[in-house]
C-alpha cells in the first residue's frame, strides 16, 4: 500500500521489509503563511495545518506506524482511550487494516463530530463512567491481557510517526523554526518534535505550549486532560529549549480560534489553537520565524462552531432585502 509519510520517511521509522504498512494517506501536511497574525504579532508565523490529514488530525501520523506495527506484531484488534481525536483515527486504521477498534472514551465529554467518525468507521465505542485518566488506565489493564494493543501515545510507536512533522517542517523552510507554538494536553506531541528536531540535529526550535488552565474543564475538549501522561519528559523538552508551558484561559484559546479562522481562513477545533493562544503571550523575539501547529478540523466540532459563531439572518429571497442583511 503506498504511504506518503512511509515512503518520504521509511529510513526514520521503526517500519521493517515486512511491515504490512496500513496508511490512509497521512503526512505532508501544508504549511501556510499567516500574513495577518504575522503582522499583529511581529513575527514570521506559519502554520502546519494538520487538520488535513486522512481524520482531520495530527493523530493519524502515529497511527499509520501503530496500527502497522501492532499487524506485524499479530496483534487481532486495537485498543485506545480517548478525548476524541485518537479514537476517530484508530477507528479509521484498524478499519483499514481489517481488524476490531475498541474505544474508551470519557461519557460526555467528546466532541460531536469525532464520536460520528468512530461511530462511522464500525469502532465499538463505550462510554467509560469517569475521566480521560480512568479510560487510560483501564485500556492499559485491557491491552496488559494481550488481546489488544493499546494504540494510545504510551505505545512508542505512535510518537514515531508524529515525530515525522519535524522533518516536514525543516524540509519545507530549510531548517527548524525558531519557535514552535502548539496545544498540550497528554504532551505526547511535543515529546514527538522535540524528538524529531533531536533527530534532524539541525538545532531546534523553542517549544511553546499552550494549556488549558483548567485542564480537566476547558472548551477544548480534545485537551481536557488533567494529568499529563508524558509530564515529565514533555516539561523538560521545553526547558532544554528555553520555552515555556503556557496555561490560558478558554477566552484566550477562543480569541485565537477566531483570529485563525477570520484573519487566515484556518477553521481548526478550539484545542488547536491553543499554541498559537500562546504566543500571544508568551512574545516571540521580533522577526523570530514561528510556526503554531493546528492540530485538528473545526468540522471536529461543530457544536462550538455553532454556539460561538453568529447564527444565519433568515431573509426573503429579494435582492433588495438581501443587499440590506448582508451590509
Ligand atoms: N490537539 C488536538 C486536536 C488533540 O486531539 C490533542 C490530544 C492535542 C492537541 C494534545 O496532544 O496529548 O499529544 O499533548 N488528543 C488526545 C486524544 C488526548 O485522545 O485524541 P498531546
Amino acid at each position: 500500500m503506498p504511504s506518503p509519510l512511509a515512503d518520504r520517511y521509511r529510513d526514520r521509522l521503526p517500519l521493517g521489509d515486512a511491515t504490512p504498512v496500513v496508511s490512509l494517506g497521512e503526512g505532508s501536511t501544508p504549511l501556510l503563511p499567516a500574513p495577518r497574525l504575522s503582522e499583529r504579532l511581529g513575527v514570521e508565523l506559519w502554520l502546519k495545518w494538520e487538520g488535513s490529514n486522512p481524520t482531520g488530525s495530527f493523530k493519524d501520523r502515529g497511527m499509520t506506524v501503530a496500527v502497522s506495527m501492532a499487524l506485524e506484531e499479530g496483534a487481532e484488534a486495537v485498543v485506545c482511550a480517548s478525548t476524541g481525536n485518537t479514537a476517530a483515527s484508530a477507528a479509521a486504521y484498524a478499519a483499514r487494516a481489517g481488524i476490531p477498534a475498541v474505544i474508551l472514551q470519557p461519557a460526555g465529554a467528546v466532541a460531536l463530530g469525532k464520536v460520528a467518525q468512530a461511530r462511522a468507521l464500525g469502532a465499538r465505542l463505550l462510554e467509560v463512567r469517569g475521566s480521560f485518566e480512568d479510560a487510560l488506565d483501564a485500556a492499559r489493564e485491557l491491552a496488559r491481557r494481550g488481546t489488544h494493543a493499546l494504540v494510545n501515545s504510551l505505545n512508542p510507536y505512535r510518537l514515531e510517526g508524529q515525530k515525522t512533522a519535524a522533518f516536514e517542517l525543516a524540509d519545507d523552510l530549510g531548517g527548524p523554526p525558531d519557535v514552535l507554538a502548539l496545544p498540550y494536553g497528554g504532551g505526547g506531541n511535543t515529546r514527538a518534535y522535540a524528538l524529531g528536531f533531536e533527530e534532524l540535529g539541525a538545532g531546534r526550535p523553542r517549544l511553546v505550549a499552550g494549556e488549558a488552565a483548567g485542564r480537566a474543564e476547558t472548551v477544548a475538549t480534545a485537551i481536557r486532560i488533567a494529568e499529563p501522561t508524558h509530564r515529565a519528559e514533555a516539561e523538560e523538552a521545553i526547558a532544554a529549549s528555553g520555552g515555556a508551558v503556557v496555561p490560558l484561559s478558554d477566552e484566550e484559546i477562543l480569541a485565537a480560534w477566531r483570529d485563525l479562522a477570520h484573519l487566515e481562513g484556518v477553521f481548526c477545533e478550539p484545542a488547536s489553537a491553543a499554541g498559537v493562544a500562546a504566543l500571544a503571550k508568551e512574545r516571540p523575539e521580533p522577526g523570530a520565524r514561528v510556526v503554531g501547529v493546528i492540530t485538528g478540523h473545526g468540522l471536529k466540532d461543530p457544536e462550538a462552531a455553532t454556539r460561538l459563531s453568529p447564527p444565519p439572518v433568515a431573509v426573503d429571497p429579494d435582492p433588495d432585502a438581501i443587499a440590506e442583511a448582508a451590509s
